[in-house]
């Protein structure tokens, strides 16, 4: 089994969860900025970590899905600004789903990331765009923290041993019956 990391980190969140996944993983690994990636051939398993930009995934990362991951098993991190429980976090989250189709997506982690001082800077100056009143809103400072960083560990711990149960399955040709039938 041989695994790769890999991210777009504008401010160093995305990056941070990307390498706590990295320390977790015990097989074969790579760990490479998305740019750096010319094919997923030869990986059994991608992590790809993005942040949210405006609402969901932004061109460059749509587009790494779109031409990369399609027909690669894949598990996406993301991170964001808005607070883990922000009633519209699930919306932005399903169009990184919509933006996976045709990928075999296996898993999903998502943290809250700290907006940078530089952009929420300018977002507050942005009178009359939502992502101003996102600015000032904001809450996301010192995140990820050292509990969000260790959520990502554990998520990859978990996602790694239920993979390896079904490889298990897969190998020792074991069939279970989920239904009535
Ligand atoms: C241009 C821009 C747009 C953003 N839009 C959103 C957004 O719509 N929702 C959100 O929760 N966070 C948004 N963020 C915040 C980032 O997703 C968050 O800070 C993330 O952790 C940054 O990751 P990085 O440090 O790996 O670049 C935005 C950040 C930037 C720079």
């Amino acid at each position: 089994m041989k695994i790769l990391v890999t991210y777009l980190s504008k401010t160093g969140n995305t990056k941070k969860i990307a390498d706590a996944i990295y320390g977790e993983i015990k097989e074969k690994k790579e760990i490479k900025r998305y740019d750096k990636v010319q094919s997923l051939e030869g990986y059994d398993l991608t992590f790809v970590g993005f942040p949210i930009h405006g609402y969901g995934p932004d061109g460059k990362a749509k587009k790494f899905l779109e031409n990369q991951c399609k027909g690669k098993k894949i598990i996406l991190f993301i991170t964001h600004a808005s607070s883990e429980n922000h009633e519209a976090l699930p919306g932005y989250l399903a169009k990184f789903r919509e933006a996976s189709e045709g990928t075999d997506l296996v898993g999903m982690f998502n943290c809250q990331g700290e907006l940078a001082k530089g952009v929420k800077f300018i977002m507050k100056m942005m009178v009359g765009n939502p992502l101003r009143k996102f600015a000032l809103e904001d809450n996301s400072k010192g995140q990820p923290d050292a509990e969000r960083v260790n959520r990502a560990k554990v998520f990859t711990r978990d996602i790694m041993r239920v993979l390896y149960n079904w490889q298990k399955i897969g190998e020792n040709s074991v069939t279970y019956s989920t239904g009535s039938n």
